[in-house]
């Protein structure tokens, strides 16, 4: 069993995720009495504080994204003690003896890296010449791990000279989420469901991630990513790899990860012509109207906000079983939902009477709601003349009041508790990011050798109409 970390060293203190979710989440653990004891954390970055100024920043921060019912002044200020704070450019070597300086005694460190992938290398170089690379480190990365496989296989390469891979935590964030590890529960802690999910009963798989927002003022890294990249390489190839993988053997980092890698191995290459791309014009959202995307960015651009996909698992249990994927920016709704349509059925004993029966589905909504709905057929109530009416009733597996009294929890708590606590189950590992770098890498040469560009749509709407007609010709829709 790993040890606990008792120092966790934060790059990128002062920015952007550090004030939304990594200071917020530390906050948590620390309110609920799950951070170790003697744990301190050590912030850096380049601008310039001291000890006690950058408190009155992580203070601040907390104020702002803590929810209110959860922010205590007495906890704040006992979690503002375990921090302390070193300036220091990432890439001036001399600098990094102060930081080796601030680690008090000698426990296992947990070092996470937010900020931009160039500096990784000469972090991690500076990092090992003062001492903070050895056995007792561990290093946890954001994304973007790379724009490509050859780019992320630089990463990992220099990443792998100091941190071993036992070491390495990738961050994906959705995997600290609640709901996609209830996907494990649901799957493998029920015997409802395996027998059942295979292509002998399901038709196809949806998975959509919506959102609302547009740039969010990242337009340098998103329009050099687009939503390919920036959504579907990691996020949405999780989602699928868990929807997807056979039983692993045990909840255990090697055991887990071995079945989604090979997943990720079967996806089939895609054509051109089995994805959509889009860029959103001028259009309202909510009410608002809200801009186009290449006036949002400032110039005209090439970039996708909005990627459709039919994908392929090309192994036995999936063999011609559709994974429709779908994301975008400026969509109407921010939903994340996977949706499992089972088959019709093979004969329907009410058909005489008129009935008609849906196909069942099996909703399971990440955000913003969290909830997992199975769609069934039932009896319509009454004394039908002809025959029994059917009518579609939702099962609400796990209702949000069902565990009303837990408060949810940010995915990045699940994430910095696993770190420091030495547990890499839900960080990706290599071979999994390189193959979902191959898959998107081979979607990109298909788009450009197709001569692809996005089609417009206009905010508020669900993607260009080339979308939808990209699942109806297959006689299917959209879960909307
Ligand atoms: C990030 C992407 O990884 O995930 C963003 O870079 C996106 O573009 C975000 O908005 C979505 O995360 P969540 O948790 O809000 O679904």
């Amino acid at each position: 069993k790993p040890t606990k970390a008792t120092t966790l060293i934060l790059f990128g203190a002062t920015g952007d995720l550090a004030a939304r979710m990594l200071l917020p989440s530390l906050y948590g653990l620390h309110r609920d009495g799950l951070l170790p004891e003697a744990l301190k954390i050590v912030a850096t970055s380049r601008s310039a504080h001291d000890d006690a100024s950058f408190r009155d920043h992580a203070r601040e921060a907390l104020g702002a994204h803590v929810p209110e019912a959860f922010y205590e002044t007495g906890s704040a200020a006992t979690f503002l003690e375990r921090v302390s704070y070193v300036t220091l450019d990432a890439t001036d070597a001399a600098g990094y003896q102060r930081l080796a300086d601030a680690v008090q005694g000698g426990g296992e460190i947990a070092i996470f890296l937010s900020t931009a992938p160039s500096l990784f290398k000469p972090t991690i170089d500076n990092l090992e010449a003062v001492g903070l690379a050895g056995p007792h480190v561990r290093l946890a990365l954001e994304k973007p791990l790379g724009s490509d496989l050859a780019s992320s296989c630089a990463i990992n390469d220099a990443v792998a000279k100091a941190f071993p891979e036992e070491r390495t935590f990738r961050i994906d964030h959705y995997l600290g989420k609640e709901t996609v590890q209830n996907l494990l529960a649901l799957r493998f802690a029920n015997l409802l469901f395996e027998p059942v999910w295979s292509s002998a009963h399901i038709d196809h798989v949806q998975i959509t991630v919506a959102e609302t927002v547009g740039l969010e003022g990242r337009a340098d890294y998103y329009d050099g990513a687009g939503a390919l990249r920036d959504m579907v390489q990691n996020h949405m190839l999780q989602l699928l790899a868990l929807v997807a993988m056979e039983p692993p053997a045990s909840f255990d980092a090697t055991a887990v990860r071995d079945e989604k890698v090979k997943v990720l191995r079967s996806l089939r290459p895609m054509r051109a012509e089995d994805s959509v791309i889009g860029q959103f014009t001028a259009g309202a959202v909510g009410g608002k109207p809200v801009p186009a995307y290449a006036e949002e960015l400032g110039k005209p651009s090439g970039i996708e906000t909005f990627v459709a996909l039919k994908a392929h698992v090309d192994n036995w249990r999936w063999a011609g079983v559709p994974f429709y994927l779908r994301t975008g920016k400026r969509l109407p709704q921010r939903r994340t939902e996977i949706a499992i349509q089972f088959r019709a059925l093979p004969h329907s004993m009410f058909a005489s009477g008129g009935a008609k029966a849906a196909p069942n589905r099996l909703i399971i909504a990440i955000q913003p709601e969290e909830n997992i709905t199975l769609e069934l057929m039932a009896k319509q109530p009454g004394l039908d003349r002809g025959g029994i009416r059917l009518r579609e009733v939702e099962l609400d597996i796990e209702k949000a009041d069902a565990f009303a009294d837990v408060r949810r929890r940010i995915a990045y708590e699940r994430l910095l508790l696993d770190l420091i606590e030495g547990d890499p189950t839900l960080f990706v590992r290599r071979d999994e990011v390189e193959a979902q770098w191959q898959w998107v890498d081979q979607i990109r040469a298909a788009w450009e050798q197709a001569g692809a560009t996005p089609r417009p749509y206009a905010a508020g709407n669900w993607g260009p109409s080339a979308a939808i007609a990209l699942i109806e010709r297959d006689g299917r829709s959209w879960n909307d």
